[in-house]
């Protein structure tokens, strides 16, 4: 692997002006720190040369060399022989996205749980099923295994794909558990131990933490809360020689961005260069809350690429059913290593499915309309009461991406506990560390209870923000620990 690297222009404008409230070095150092503690940019990356960043920035070439200098002794970069000055993060804060599992857990009523970013079942389901189980017996006279899944929903699903703009036929379409399940067969039918696989930070944690099981080395390629840096991806895609690139185009969990069409064409363009193969996500593809074109399917750019879907944001998480869409000559590898992990998705889940995209292949306008209500009813509560907290309204999918003024979104995510409001932290969606300034709020609740969830999170944040003057910014401020896993 060589090493990715981020143009002198490009730093500067992650880095936006310097403050001159202290020496010229260490306002350098401060925002390269934060940029790398945040994950903006992303650990083993490349920075440019202290000459051209001398440049780009307009400063000394003494303020480089020092500010460099700085960062080395602090641990947040080191000078690689060959690879220049190469982005790291101090021993101690490495590791946070593996092994972050986040599922389920029973909250008492008066907690308001946003570690979910899932609603509950739409109005229809429960008739969904009704109507599901008046074409099941025509199935019980057969064994009940479909490894493939069940041919109607094959095809419904194949033919959503054909609607959204990347013709598919049914026959490379095969049904899973959902799209976890589906990323893990995947992995273990296309990728070996300790091949490479670039992967989202932010991202989805149980993705990256499933690809780490599986003895995959990660490597980061950061997201911006507006979306992704065409250069920087091209970059961290030449220089990893990986085997895939686990992507979540369509409103990107948790940023909510999308990922236009261009920019998947130029995308799947320095994959197909790479021969890198495109892993992609698309359970929240479906949750278009703006009114604009949608783009089409990664898929539509890059032959090859293997997408996973599921029903679980569209629908309903309780249906367990997604799936993988995949080349034909891919489906038969798929195929086996499925069959060592279960034998079929169950049947009547699947018939559910075909019953609720018979109606609606996307998200019903209710829904839509819900989900629009309390993103924005959480925004507005947001701005009135903490307007230093930063975030980009996305186009869909179900979170705000919060920017803290400062690196303590585990300690804003434990006083929210405290106040009764359950939210994951930053650091969890990271691969390779950091994003330690940013909190995850999913807007899944109604707008009252969105409303309130911010209320609780101004007093957490308040509360941090307290204790951190009191003790002149350097301390922990919050003792209480977190209380164990949290939810997808
Ligand atoms: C990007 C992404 N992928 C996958 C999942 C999980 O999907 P499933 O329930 O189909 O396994 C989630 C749920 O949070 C998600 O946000």
């Amino acid at each position: 692997m060589t090493t990715p690297s981020l143009v002198p222009g490009r730093v500067a404008e992650l880095l936006g002006p310097l403050p001159d409230d202290r020496p010229a070095y260490r306002a350098l150092a401060d925002g390269l720190r934060l940029l790398v503690a945040d994950g903006r940019i992303a650990t083993g990356t490349r920075l440019p040369s202290e000459r051209d960043l001398t440049g780009a920035l307009g400063v000394s070439r003494t303020t480089v060399t020092r500010a460099y200098a700085a960062l080395r002794e602090s641990g947040y970069v080191t000078a690689r022989q060959g690879s220049g000055t190469v982005a790291t993060l101090p021993t101690g804060r490495r590791g946070l996205g593996t092994g972050a599992v986040l599922y389920p857990a029973e909250v008492p009523d008066d907690v308001i749980d946003l570690t979910c970013a899932a609603t509950r079942a739409p109005a229809g389901t429960a008739e969904a099923y009704e109507r599901a189980l008046a074409a099941l017996p025509s199935y019980l006279a057969g064994a009940g295994y479909l490894t493939l899944g069940v041919p109607e929903l094959r095809e419904a699903i194949a033919d959503r794909y054909t609607q959204r703009g990347a013709p598919t036929s049914a026959d490379q379409i095969l049904v899973t558990s959902g799209a976890v399940a589906g990323l893990a067969s995947v992995t273990r039918a296309l990728l070996g131990i300790g091949d490479r696989v670039l992967v989202e930070s932010p991202g989805y944690p149980n993705s990256a933490d499933a690809l780490h099981r599986g003895g995959l080395r990660l490597a980061p390629v950061t997201v911006d809360p507006t979306g992704w840096d065409t250069p920087t991806v091209a970059s961290a895609i030449a220089a990893a020689n990986a085997r895939a690139f686990l992507t979540i185009p369509d409103f990107h969990n948790p940023t909510g961005a999308l990922m236009p069409d261009e920019q998947r064409a130029a995308v799947a363009h320095a994959l197909k260069r790479a021969g890198t193969t495109p892993l992609v996500d698309e359970t929240i593809a479906e949750i278009a809350l703006d009114d604009r074109p949608a783009p089409r399917p990664f898929a539509a750019h890059h032959a090859g690429a293997i997408s996973v879907g599921s029903s679980s944001k569209t629908h309903w998480g309780g249906l367990r059913t997604g799936w993988i869409r995949a080349p034909h000559k891919v489906i038969p590898a798929l195929l086996d290593s499925r069959a060592t992990l279960d034998l079929g998705a169950p049947v009547l889940e699947q018939l559910v499915l075909v019953e609720l995209m018979r109606t609606t292949p996307g998200i019903t306008a209710t829904r839509r309309a819900e989900l629009t209500a309390s993103r924005d009813a959480a925004g507005t509560a947001l701005r009135a009461a903490l307007p230093d907290v930063r975030f980009v309204v996305p186009p869909g999918g179900l979170s705000l991406w919060l920017e803290l003024p400062w690196t303590r979104a585990d300690e804003v995510a434990a006083a929210a506990e405290d106040e009764g409001l359950l939210i994951a932290g930053g650091p969890r969606f990271a691969v390779g560390g950091g994003l330690g300034r940013w909190v995850r709020l999913p807007y899944v609740l109604s707008p009252e209870t969105m409303t309130e969830a911010v209320r609780r999170l101004t007093t957490a944040v308040n509360r941090v923000r307290e204790a951190e003057t009191a003790s002149g910014g350097g301390r922990q401020t919050t003792t209480r620990r977190r209380r164990g896993p949290l939810v997808a």
